[in-house]
């Protein structure tokens, strides 16, 4: 199979070497010309494990190859992928669909022989028909359809989920596109991916349902965590004991700050704008964005009603800015609301990240950045878990102890045991853990 993958961001890179690797010519195409430029050395944009040698590798083998002029990867392909931003609209909530249909309009111009069209970011409900609308309006001639075919990895463990799905989605109206699918997915068959075949709508609505159900998880479990907090209850042992529940699984229960990222704040608020649009309010959805919101505000509170009321004059320690672990992405991060409250409330902030510090230091003021989770210990008076990497999981907490000026953490993440934290002589907070 020969693809042209449009947009070598997050989603496009990622499936662009996954295509790659399982066997297709691809070309990845980015108006950025630095960014292409930057791809052909191999340097890689973002942060994910692996990505850098699982491009570097197909790029090598000639499979993978990165271009900013769009007719000629449409004109060889079978199947072109729309894997171009799909940002929040500014003003009402909804997603911005102006560079996924500038992409239909300049595809349609390209198209060789028959070709199926493949909608890849994350979009509303009807879009896929809105494509292939622009596409036959402007080539009435054009030998084509369009496919729906939602990614549903998750950022810092892409390449497994792309190479592993637990199934993959694909709305197709025609035996022919269908064939086109089932062959650029083929090599999923010898691990028996399921293939859910749907028509384009459904698959639309299927890539919403997902992620605003995973969201809805995460806020029920927090919510729940502080009930626990107010009634002498643990979350963690609530979160297993009804996770072991085959019906409810035990995944996405991990109470924390709130949910951030690219994904869910921008999927969850698209879709309750669809819905409204559609007379079918999404009621749940709603609240789960108003309740994730307060929660990341609320989290600041937390840390200064810790603190005796008041964190004026303090040093506070942050471990952690980005979204999650394993990435970079400081898009919607909780940190983002934390931070700037406590700097508010008179705190003095110095933190580390992983991977996040370049990112953060342009959206957030006034923050000394440290090199080791250490030194943002050292000289603090209270620590601050915002994102759970796995390396702060061993720390020594008695060389923290040691290094800060009071022995107190919060920590939102629930990284460290608690009776342990006591019994070496912190003051230590955790979420939906008992006092
Ligand atoms: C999410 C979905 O998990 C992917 O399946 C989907 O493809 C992707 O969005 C997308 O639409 O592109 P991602 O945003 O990378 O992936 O990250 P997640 O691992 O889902 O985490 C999202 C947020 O939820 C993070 O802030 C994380 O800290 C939080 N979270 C997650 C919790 O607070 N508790 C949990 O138990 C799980």
């Amino acid at each position: 199979m020969r693809i042209a993958m449009i947009g070598s961001g997050y989603v496009g890179l990622v499936s662009g070497a996954c295509f790659a690797q399982f066997g297709h010519d691809v070309v990845c195409v980015d108006k950025e010309a630095a960014k292409i430029e930057r791809l052909r050395k191999g340097e890689i944009p973002i942060y994910e494990p692996g990505l850098d040698r699982l491009v570097s590798d197909n790029a090598r083998s000639g499979r993978l190859t990165f271009s900013t002029h769009l007719p000629d990867a449409v004109g060889n392909a079978d199947a072109v992928f729309i894997a171009v931003g799909t940002p929040t609209r500014r003003g009402d909530g909804h997603a911005d669909l102006s560079y996924v249909y500038a992409a239909a309009a300049e595809i349609a111009q390209a198209i060789t022989g028959y070709t199926v069209i493949v909608t890849k970011s994350t979009v509303p409900v009807g879009t896929g028909r809105e494509v292939a609308r622009i596409i036959r309006e402007s080539r009435p001639a054009a030998e084509f359809d369009v496919a729906s075919n939602p990614e549903f990895l998750r950022e810092g463990a892409a390449i497994e989920d792309f190479m592993k799905p637990d199934r993959v989605v694909i709305g197709v109206e025609s035996q022919r596109a269908r064939d086109v699918m089932a062959a650029v997915y083929r090599p999923l068959n010898l691990i028996q991916t399921p293939m859910v075949f749907t028509n384009i709508e459904t698959a639309e609505v299927t890539k919403y349902a997902g992620n605003a159900f995973l969201a809805t998880k995460i806020t029920f479990i927090n919510e729940i965590a502080d009930l626990c907090e107010k009634v002498g209850a643990d979350v963690h042992d609530v979160a297993r004991g009804i996770g072991l529940d085959g019906r409810i699984g035990r995944k996405f229960l991990h109470p924390g700050p709130g949910f951030g990222g690219s994904c869910f704040p921008k999927d969850t608020l698209a879709l309750a704008y669809t819905a409204r649009e559609a007379n079918a309010p999404q009621t749940i959805v709603e609240q789960v964005i108003e309740v994730n919101n307060g929660r990341k505000k609320r989290m600041a509170r937390k840390v200064i009603d810790f603190c005796g009321g008041s964190v004026a004059g303090l040093t506070i320690g942050v471990l952690g800015l980005t979204f999650k672990p394993n990435t970079d992405d400081m898009r919607d991060a909780p940190s983002l609301d934390i931070v700037p409250a406590l700097q508010a409330a008179g705190a003095r902030i110095v933190a580390f990240d992983p991977e996040g510090m370049e990112e953060a230091g342009r959206l957030l003021k006034d923050v000394t950045f440290t090199k080791t989770a250490y030194e943002a210990a050292t000289g603090a008076d209270v620590l601050v878990v915002i994102t759970e990497w796995h390396e702060f999981r061993g720390l020594d907490p008695r060389r923290i102890k040691d290094l800060m000026r009071q022995a107190r953490i919060v920590d939102l993440r629930n990284i460290f045991d608690p009776g342990e934290m006591r019994a070496l002589g912190f003051t230590y907070e955790g979420v939906g853990r008992p006092a």
